[in-house]
Parts: C-alpha cells; sequence; structure tokens
C-alpha cells in the first residue's frame, strides 16, 4: 500500500522513481547523554539500516567507547565535518544545537532534533508517528523534524485515539516530571541530595531545579516565564495541539517535578463533547497504536493487575494508560498515562520518525 500512489504521481509526472539507499550514515550529536546513549541502544535493537555511526560528545568524553555500537566518541568542534552524513540526531543542550542544526543541514544531511522543546516557537514540524505521520511531508522544505516534549508526546498519543471517536472539548493535566528529563545533570543533583540527607548532612543550595528535589515536589518545570505559567507548561501545550493539528484546544497543564529518576506519569482529564462508557473509551484504546492499556477490571490469577507507574514502565515503548473513568454529571473522561521519557518520550520516538524518513523521503 505505502508508496504506490507517490510512485504513480512520479510516473505521471516523469520523474525518475527515487534510488532508495540499502543503509544510511548516521551521526548523534549528545551521545553520551541521557537521551544519545538510549538513542544508540535502539537504533540497535530497531534493527536501524546503519551504514556508519559516528557519536559525538564534549571534550570530556572523546575517546570514550559506546559498548552496544563499538564506536568511540569523537569530540564535536569547530572542524567537524559532517559531509556524506545522512541523517544527524540532536541530543544535546539548545546551545550546541542551534549551531549544529544548521551546520548539519548546510553538509546535506536530515536533521531530527530532539530538544524541540527548548528551541522556542517550533517552526519544525513536530512528529509523533503514531498521531501525524502526515506532519512528516513538510521535512522536504527544511530537511529538519523535532520530536516534541515527552509529556506532549503520551498525551497526543491517548488523546489521538480518544479524538477519533469523540472530540476532545479541552485538557486537563498534573504531569509528574522525573529528574532524568533534566539530563545527566537532574540526575546528579538527586543522587547527591539523597546521598547528603540520609547520611545526615544538608544539601548544596538547589541548582538545576529550583527547589531541594529530594523528598519534595517542585511544581516549577522550566522555568518561569512573564505569564503565570512555567516554560513546561506552555511548551506541553503548543506540542499537544500542534500534533493534534487543533491550535484552539484549551490545554491546562501543571507541571510538576518529581523525585523519580526515570518515567513520566500524567494525571489527565478531558471535557468531551458527548457522554461515553468507560467500555468504549477502554475498548478503542485496546487497539490504538502505541497505547498499552490496563482496562478496568483486569485481573492476574485473581489479583488486579498492577498500574503503570514510572518504575514499571521503563524500557517501555508503549503510552501505558490505566484508571480509565468517567464522571456521570459531565461528558468527560480522566486516566492516568505513564511513559518512558527515554524510550517513547524521546529516542524510540525519534527513531520512529527516522524510520520513516528512510521509507519516504531520504
Ligand atoms: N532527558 C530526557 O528525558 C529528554 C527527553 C526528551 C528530550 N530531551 C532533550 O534531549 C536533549 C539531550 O538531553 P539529555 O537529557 O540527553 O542531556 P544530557 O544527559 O545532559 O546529555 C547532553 C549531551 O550533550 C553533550 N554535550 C554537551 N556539551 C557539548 C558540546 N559542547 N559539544 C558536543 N556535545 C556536547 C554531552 O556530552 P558530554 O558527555 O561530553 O558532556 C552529552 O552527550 C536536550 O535537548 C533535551 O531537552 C531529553
Amino acid at each position: 500500500m505505502r508508496g504506490n500512489g507517490r510512485c504513480c504521481s512520479r510516473r505521471a509526472r516523469g520523474t525518475a522513481p527515487r534510488m532508495r539507499k540499502s543503509q544510511y550514515n548516521v551521526a548523534i550529536i549528545g551521545a553520551t547523554g541521557t537521551v544519545g546513549r538510549e538513542l544508540v541502544a535502539v537504533l540497535d535493537q530497531r534493527g536501524f539500516p546503519l551504514g556508519s555511526l559516528r557519536l559525538f560528545a564534549s571534550a570530556a568524553s572523546a575517546g570514550e567507547e559506546n559498548e552496544v555500537a563499538g564506536v568511540r566518541i569523537e569530540e564535536l568542534t569547530g572542524d567537524t565535518r559532517l559531509k556524506d552524513t545522512d541523517l544527524v540526531f540532536l541530543a544535546c543542550q539548545e546551545t550546541v544545537a542551534r549551531v549544529w542544526r544548521s551546520r548539519a543541514l548546510e553538509a546535506g544531511a536530515f536533521v531530527i532534533d530532539l530538544g524541540a522543546g527548548n528551541a522556542g516557537a517550533p517552526s519544525m514540524p513536530l512528529v509523533v508517528p503514531e498521531v501525524n505521520a502526515a506532519a512528516l511531508a513538510r521535512v522536504r522544505e527544511g530537511r529538519l523534524v523535532g520530536s516534541p516534549d515527552p509529556a506532549a508526546i503520551a498525551l497526543a498519543v491517548v488523546l489521538g485515539a480518544v479524538s477519533q471517536i469523540v472530540a476532545i472539548r479541552d485538557v486537563v493535566a498534573t504531569v509528574l516530571d522525573p529528574v532524568s528529563l533534566a539530563g545527566r545533570q537532574g540526575i546528579e543533583v538527586l543522587e547527591q541530595e539523597l546521598y547528603d540527607l540520609l547520611n545526615g548532612r544538608e544539601p548544596a543550595p538547589p541548582r538545576i531545579f529550583s527547589q531541594r528535589i529530594a523528598f519534595n515536589v517542585v511544581p516549577d518545570v522550566g522555568g518561569g516565564t512573564a505569564t503565570l505559567e512555567t516554560r513546561g507548561e506552555q511548551v506541553l501545550r503548543e506540542h499537544v495541539r500542534l500534533l493534534l493539528g487543533d491550535p484552539g484546544l484549551p490545554v491546562h497543564a501543571t507541571r510538576v517535578q518529581v523525585p523519580v529518576f526515570f518515567g513520566l506519569s500524567i494525571a489527565v482529564d478531558l471535557r468531551l463533547a458527548r457522554s461515553v462508557t468507560v467500555h468504549e473509551i477502554e475498548s478503542h484504546l485496546q487497539s490504538a497504536p502505541g497505547v498499552l492499556l490496563v482496562a478496568s477490571g483486569g485481573e492476574v490469577q485473581g489479583a488486579p493487575l498492577p498500574l503503570p507507574t514510572p518504575a514499571t514502565v521503563i524500557g517501555s515503548d508503549a503510552t501505558h494508560v490505566a484508571r480509565v473513568r468517567v464522571d456521570p454529571e459531565v461528558p468527560s473522561v480522566a486516566c492516568w498515562l505513564a511513559i518512558d521519557n527515554t524510550r517513547k518520550g524521546s529516542a524510540t520516538n525519534a527513531v520512529q520518525i527516522a524510520e520513516l524518513l528512510v521509507r519516504d523521503y531520504l
């Protein structure tokens, strides 16, 4: 089915069919980070057709070896050339990405930016393959694609499925963000604070997070803005609207930094255009791409099925959904979501995008 229409229209215009390569030269910038390391693993696990793989990081990690790929880390310098690279993943801070986005494009590569949430108003298409793969068509213009904020990915996968059977009027979400969302430094801060407190020492003054995060929760993700919303809340709304193609959708989010290392969870409440039953929503979600549902009343050996939590979704590429509830008074549905922020929340989503690029565009 795939590609037939495209092939015919090319022939109709007399254009030569695209010669597909069998292998692609890939570079990862930020390959030693929380996301970069997972990217290498996901490319390997999904059998991505790699030709060469170049792994870049700062001088601090140059010369280390990535054990999964058996590739040495190169230092990214002003002299680095990306000639003959088909695809570049940007898995680094925005200060580095800002420079290498344009250098990679100038070198003729396609670019997948995993820090799209940091890049200000997204001028690049943001893609979650299960939700808006068609938006990838814009890649022909700029060769640049963004993988959205992990909470937006989880919400879009589920809201995209729900909106196929009932219109969503508005979204209220409380997002519990793990410290790994702030990269290695976020992980180090929580480790050190826990170590200090458990050894009877006062932790150092807060860094990375606005307050101590060990044994605490902090409703401040992404820093303040001129409005009362944090930047993380604004990014979430922008990304959910873009992914669902609904620029006016009200999205009220509260993002809370929690003392969890990995795994992001969301309590979500959707106002709907009509009343639904739990059975209707669950039977649709059961077969929705990218969703793993723990249905209400489900049992294993006579005990209720375990609910998804940050700890239980680690390593999974699905958006896990549970506790689907409806309100008999107001047409609405509430549920609980959990996702591995380093897998479907970033690396796996980016590799899925790369698979589509290879299939249709590269
Ligand atoms: N963490 C998540 O769950 C998550 C989810 C979605 C999106 N993202 C986005 O993904 C991106 C990477 O995040 P992360 O969490 O993986 O960060 P991280 O753990 O802090 O890793 C940062 C990476 O960037 C490299 N780097 C730093 N300065 C560099 C320089 N001057 N030149 C070359 N490389 C440099 C680091 O290399 P060294 O080892 O040499 O320092 C490391 O490989 C960010 O844009 C983030 O917003 C993260």
